[in-house]
């Protein structure tokens, strides 16, 4: 039992199902370049303030960086009974360089020490998910810019409601995908501190320089309180709760691909690329990656409401419960990883059946609104009586089995004398979908300075 690193008070070692339960080896693991990184400013702090002789910081260094390798190499003897990551790397040390290994740990505890890789895992994971957004960012403005100009049937309630374009229906998404990495750069200040230097929980008696360290591993200052140091998991919930949105974002977006490919719809189709054939039915072309999407959507919420729920009865300062953080945060940001890839590939590859779409947009009555705008403006009236007439205008094209453009003039003014021919110009679809031109609307020439909007702040940022 006295072998155990923290065995110097136990006379029997744990049970192996204690073991188990214990170890956190075989997910932390993921750990290691924190861990090492973090020692390695650890270590030169206390170097610099003359805590442990230079010889052994320079042995400590050492036998960190050849820990990195053999790790990387895949030749590092990970073992179970070493509990987690930090144990591992301080166990191997000292079997490579000797006594010197037992002075890392001067001033620290692995409550600051797990608190401090955590962050800078997190760090890493919000720049590389802020990164892949940027790339989703890109095909969407890409393909949007294409589609400035390509009409598509706007929904509410998936009911056909007004005409709109695909480069419209997109830019919706560049700005979800905007407020993302706005939440996610918001996350990432508020994380930049370090906790290094808290200790178990109370700080330390050694005359430790925490601004050093702090600045060492790119953090911009040090956590002000030593409980809160190693206490805290705002940051892991923040980047969950990022994540979440973002993933429902991704799932709405794919659910709406799984309905545009669908034969009743047509609107796009899949590159082969990304999609599965049907093992008996031959026509089949499934967008499984769309529905992959829309399912691991789940798991993110899942993830963040498992690690609120773990955080919510905790005591100050740590509880072993923390260390159920990490499994949530590595799979949230596996799964956004993919689903991210596989949606910037999809959006990339997809093609627009632009027949398909006018054909819808004007289907379904959608520019009832245009001639009650039309009878505000040409005739004056107000809208709850111009709603009134185009109404009546639907009703009788629906009786007709007709659409609102082939009423002829006669059946127009027989409800509504005031209506002229020139009226009849605002029920194509591209006159509508031209008219749309206030701020943020879906008229053409406001998509395009959307984009060049969008692009711009792209390039400043
Ligand atoms: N593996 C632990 C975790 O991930 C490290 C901290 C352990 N601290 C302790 N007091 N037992 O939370």
């Amino acid at each position: 039992a006295a072998s155990q690193m923290w065995g110097g008070r136990f006379a029997a070692g744990p049970a192996a199902i204690m073991k188990r339960i214990n170890a956190s080896i075989s997910f932390d693991r993921r750990l290691y370049r924190q861990d090492i990184r973090g020692s390695q400013a650890h270590c030169r702090m206390l170097a610099a303030q003359g805590m442990i002789a230079a010889a052994d910081a320079e042995a400590i260094l050492g036998g960190l960086e050849r820990i990195l390798a053999e790790i990387e190499a895949g030749s590092f003897p990970f073992r179970e009974e070493l509990e987690d990551i930090h144990m591992n790397v301080e166990a191997r040390l000292a079997e490579l360089i000797g006594e010197p290994a037992g002075r890392l740990h001067t001033a620290r505890s692995r409550n600051d020490q797990v608190a401090t890789d955590f962050r800078l895992w997190v760090r890493d994971a919000i720049d590389g998910m802020d990164q892949a957004l940027s790339g989703l960012e890109d095909a969407l403005l890409d393909r949007a810019e294409e589609h400035a100009d390509t009409v598509m049937p706007g929904f509410t309630h998936l009911q056909a409601a007004q005409p709109v374009t695909f480069g419209h229906h997109l830019m919706a998404y560049v700005e979800m995908i905007g407020r993302d990495r706005g939440r996610l750069a918001d996350a990432r200040r508020r994380l930049n501190e370090s906790p290094l230097g808290s200790a178990a929980l109370a700080g330390t008696s050694f005359p430790i320089d925490r601004a050093a360290t702090a600045r060492d591993l790119g953090f911009d200052r040090p956590m002000r309180n030593s409980l809160d140091g190693v206490s805290d998991r705002d940051f892991a919930l923040e980047f969950l709760a990022a994540g979440a949105i973002c993933s429902v974002h991704l799932s709405r977006l794919a659910e709406e691909l799984v309905i545009w490919t669908s034969a009743q719809f047509r609107f796009v189709a899949l590159s082969d690329a990304f999609t599965t054939g049907s093992s008996i039915m031959p026509q089949k072309r499934n967008p499984d990656a769309a529905e992959l999407i829309r399912a691991k959507t789940g798991r993110v919420i899942g993830d963040l409401n498992a690690l609120l729920i773990v955080m919510k009865g905790l005591p100050l300062a740590y509880s072993k419960d923390m260390q159920d953080d990490k499994e949530p945060v590595f799979e949230a940001a596996d799964t956004l990883e993919l689903a991210i890839a596989a949606m910037t590939g999809m959006v990339r590859d997809l093609t627009v059946n632009r027949e398909r779409m006018a054909a819808a947009a004007g289907a379904g009555f959608t520019t009832a609104t245009d001639i009650a705008d039309w009878c505000v403006r040409a005739l004056g009236m107000p809208f709850r009586r111009a709603h009134h007439v185009a109404g009546s205008l639907v009703k009788l094209a629906e009786t007709e089995g007709v659409g609102l453009e082939d009423l002829t003039l006669a059946q127009m003014q027989a409800i509504e004398p005031g209506i002229t021919a020139e009226a009849r110009a605002v029920l194509t679809v591209a006159s509508s979908v031209a008219s749309r031109t206030s701020l943020g609307g879906t008229a053409p020439a406001q998509v395009r300075a959307a984009i060049a909007a969008a692009r711009a702040r792209r390039a400043g940022a």
